[in-house]
C-alpha cells in the first residue's frame, strides 16, 4: 500500500524525504509527492504521477527550510494514479498524506460540499484534509484539530499532517494502517516502515493505534485520539542493520534477498536452541499454557505457502492436527475448531488486513492467537496473544524470498517444539535444521548461474508454465508459480501432481512447460509417474531435486544437494526464486516493484 514519511528536525528536509521515499518505493509506486516549508514560511506541495524518479526531477534544485516536511508514495485505491490524486492533499493551511481507506468517504464528502468545501481530487484523503481544516478553524491547534477532525471518520488511516501556521510541528496518527516513529539526534521521523529512516536512526517506536503523536525537533509527545490523555513515548533500538536495506553489489533487492536466505534461517534460530542444539525453546508460547489441541494457520500469498509447509512439518513431527486457511476466506466463515486450538497468523509485514481480520475474528470467538511475523511491533503483534518473530531483516523486494525462508525455518522450529524431544525423528530433524544455513550458503555460493539463465529463458519461451508437486513439493510448486507470475507476468499455475489428470493435463501440448520440484523422496516415484504422463503428451519438463536413487529415477534438470526432506525445501525454494528472478530480469521487468502489487496489503 502507500508509504508515508514525515520529518521534524534541523536539516534541509526535501532530500531526506526523497531518500526515505526511495526506501518505501516497494509499498506503492504509481505517484508520489512532498510538502515542505519554503523561505517565506509557505508550504510548497510538489507531486508527480509515475515512478519516484519523476518527483525527484520535479523537485530538483528545490530546498525546504529546516523544520518539518512530509512525503508520500501512492498505490491507488480511490482515484486513478494521476498528479491530482497524488498526495499530499491540502485544505487551507492543512497539508497531509494518508495511507488507508475511509469507508464513509461519500457521506463526509457530501457534508463538506454542503458546507462550501470544494474538491480537486477523487481521493478519500482530501476529505480528511477538509475535516481537519474545519476543526482547525475552531481549535487553532493542530493536534486537537486532528483529533476532532477524525472523530466521525470510519475506516483505516495512517496520517502525517503539517500546518502552515505552525511550521515546526508535525502530527501523526494511525488506525489500522501502520506508522513507526524514529528518534534521531535532535530530529524525529515518522514512516510507514522502518527502512525509510534506518539510515539515520535505529531507535524506533511503533505508534500504537488511535494515538496522536506530535513531532518537532525538540521531541515527541503522545496522546490518546479519543480523549487527549497523555501517554509516554518509549523508543527501542531495532537490531536491523542499515546495510540490509541497501542493494550493495546486487542489481536488485530481490536478488540480494535470495542470497540472504541462509542468514535469515540462522538469525531465526538464534537463541532458540538449547545447549548443543539439543532442543527448541520458544518461551514466547509459554503464556498460552499447554500445547494446542489443534493448530489453524491463516495467511495470504507466500505466507500461506509457508503455512502449508508448516502443516506437513507439524503433522509429521508432532501429534497436533493442523489446518491451513486463506485469511480472506477464513474471516467470513463460522469457526468450528477444537477447544484449545491455536489460530496462528503468518505475515511477513504483520500488516496484511485479511490476516489481521482473521486473527481478530478468532480471538473474538475465544481461540488463542499467535502471530508469526518479520516485523516486531507490527499490528499483528498487537492482535495476537503471543508473537514468534522471524528474523529475516527488512525485505524490500515486493516478491517475498528470504522472509519465506525464515517463515519455513520458524514453522519447522514450531514443529520440533511440539514434537517429542526423545523421538529420533525429532532429533534428526533438528540436526538437519541446524545444519541447513551452512548448507544453503554453500549451495547458493556455488549455484550454477548459467543453468539458471538457460532454464529462465526456457520458461520465458514457453506459452504457459505449470508447476506440479506432491507432498512437500506441492507448496513449493504453488510458491514457484506465484513467484513467476508476480514478477514475469507470464501465465503460470501450480497444481498437486495427482490433480493434473483431473483437468489441467488438457492444457499440456508442445510449448507448455512443466516445472516439478522433487524434494519429497517418499512421493518421488509418484511424481515421476506424473512427469511421464506430461512428457507423453509433448510437454517439456524441468525438474529440481537431489540426485535420484535408481536407474528409473531421472537425473533432475537442476540438481540440489542431498538433503533430509525439509532442508531440501530451502534449496529448492532458492532455485525457484532465482528462476523467477532471472526470467523477470531477462524480460526487462521491474523486478523489485512488479506492476499492480504492493509489499504490504493493508486493505481488504
Ligand atoms: C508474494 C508475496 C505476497 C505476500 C502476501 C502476504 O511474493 O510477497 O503474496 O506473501 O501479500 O503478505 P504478508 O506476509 O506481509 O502478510
Amino acid at each position: 500500500m502507500c508509504g508515508i514519511i514525515g520529518y521534524a528536525g534541523p536539516r534541509e528536509p526535501v532530500g531526506i524525504v526523497l531518500e526515505a521515499l526511495s526506501r518505501l518505493e516497494y509499498r506503492g509506486y504509481d505517484s508520489s509527492g512532498v510538502a515542505f516549508f519554503g523561505k517565506e514560511g509557505k508550504i510548497s506541495v510538489v507531486r508527480a504521477s509515475g515512478k519516484l524518479s519523476r518527483l525527484a526531477e520535479s523537485v530538483q534544485g528545490m530546498t525546504g527550510s529546516p523544520g518539518t516536511a512530509i512525503g508520500h508514495i501512492r498505490w491507488a485505491t480511490h482515484g486513478a494514479p494521476t498528479e491530482e490524486n497524488a498526495h499530499p492533499h491540502r485544505s487551507g493551511p492543512i497539508v497531509l498524506v494518508h495511507n488507508g481507506i475511509i469507508e464513509n468517504e461519500r457521506t463526509l464528502r457530501r457534508e463538506l460540499v454542503g458546507q462550501g468545501y470544494s474538491f480537486s481530487s477523487e481521493t478519500d484523503t482530501e476529505v480528511l484534509a477538509h475535516l481537519i481544516h474545519r476543526a482547525y478553524r475552531e481549535e487553532g491547534d493542530l493536534a486537537r484539530a486532528v483529533r476532532k477532525g477524525l472523530s466521525g471518520v470510519e475506516g483505516s488511516y495512517a496520517l502525517a499532517v503539517v500546518c502552515e501556521e505552525s511550521p515546526g510541528e508535525l502530527v501523526a496518527v494511525r488506525k489500522g494502517a501502520p506508522l513507526i516513529l524514529g528518534e534521531g539526534e535532535g530530529e524525529f521521523f515518522v514512516a510507514s516502515d522502518v527502512p525509510a529512516f534506518l539510515k539515520w536512526t535505529r531507535r524506533v517506536m511503533p505508534l500504537p493505534p488511535e494515538v496522536v503523536a506530535t513531532l518537532s525537533s525538540k521531541g515527541v509527545s503522545l496522546c490518546r485520539l479519543s480523549d487527549g490523555l497523555g501517554l509516554p513515548a518509549v523508543f527501542e533500538e531495532v537490531p536491523w542493520d542499515p546495510v540490509q536495506a541497501e542493494k550493495g553489489q546486487y542489481r536488485h533487492f530481490m536478488e540480494k534477498e535470495i542470497f540472504e536466505g541462509p542468514r535469515a534461517i540462522m538469525d531465526t534460530l538464534e537463541g532458540r536452541l538449547g545447549e548443543e542444539n539439543s532442543r527448541v525453546f520458544l518461551p514466547e508460547l509459554v503464556r498460552l499454557g499447554p500445547n494446542p489441541t489443534e493448530i489453524v494457520f491463516v495467511a495470504c500469498g507466500t505466507s500461506y505457502h509457508a503455512a502449508l509447509l508448516g502443516r506437513l512439518m507439524i503433522e509429521s513431527l508432532s501429534p497436533v492436527p493442523v489446518r491451513v486457511e486463506i485469511a480472506s476466506e477464513f474471516r467470513y466463515r463460522p469457526l468450528r475448531f477444537r477447544r484449545g486450538a491455536w489460530v496462528i497468523g503468518i505475515s511477513q509485514s504483520g500488516e496484511t488486513a485479511d490476516t489481521l481480520g482473521a486473527l481478530e475474528v478468532a480471538r473474538k470467538e475465544g481461540y488463542l492467537t499467535v502471530a508469526i511475523t518479520n516485523v516486531g511491533g507490527s499490528s499483528i503483534t498487537r492482535e495476537a496473544e503471543a508473537t514468534l518473530l522471524t528474523r529475516a531483516g527488512p525485505e524490500i523486494g515486493v516478491a517475498s524470498t528470504k522472509a519465506f525462508i525464515a517463515q519455513v525455518a520458524l514453522v519447522w522450529l514450531l514443529a520440533l517444539y511440539l514434537g517429542r524431544r526423545e523421538s529420533p525423528d525429532v532429533r534428526d530433524s533438528l540436526a538437519a535444521l541446524v545444519r541447513s544455513p551452512a548448507r544453503m550458503e554453500g549451495f547458493l555460493g556455488a549455484v550454477d548461474r548459467d543453468l539458471i539463465d538457460r532454464l529462465s529463458r526456457q520458461i520465458l519461451a514457453a506459452r504457459f508454465a505449470i508447476f506440479i508437486g506432491r507432498g512437500i513439493d506441492y507448496p513449493l510448486a504453488i510458491e514457484g508459480a506465484l513467484k513467476l507470475k508476480e514478477i514475469t507476468y507470464r501465465p503460470a499455475d501450480g497444481y498437486p501432481g495427482g490433480e493434473l489428470k483431473h483437468g489441467p493435463i488438457a492444457l499440456v501440448e508442445p510449448g507448455v512447460l512443466i516445472v516439478a520440484p522433487l524434494v519429497d523422496t517418499r512421493l518421488r516415484p509418484k511424481e515421476i509417474s506424473n512427469i511421464r504422463e506430461i512428457e507423453a503428451r509433448g510437454g517439456t519438463v524441468i525438474t529440481i531435486g537431489p540426485p535420484g536413487s535408481g536407474a528409473e529415477d531421472p537425473v533432475p534438470t537442476f540438481i540440489l544437494p542431498v538433503s533430509s526432506e525439509w532442508d531440501g525445501v530451502f534449496y529448492a525454494s532458492a532455485v525457484l526464486q532465482l528462476l523467477a528472478y532471472r526470467a523477470a530480469s531477462i524480460a526487462g521487468n521491474d523486478v523489485d516493484q512488479p506492476r499492480n502489487l504492493a509489499k504490504s496489503v493493508t486493505v481488504e
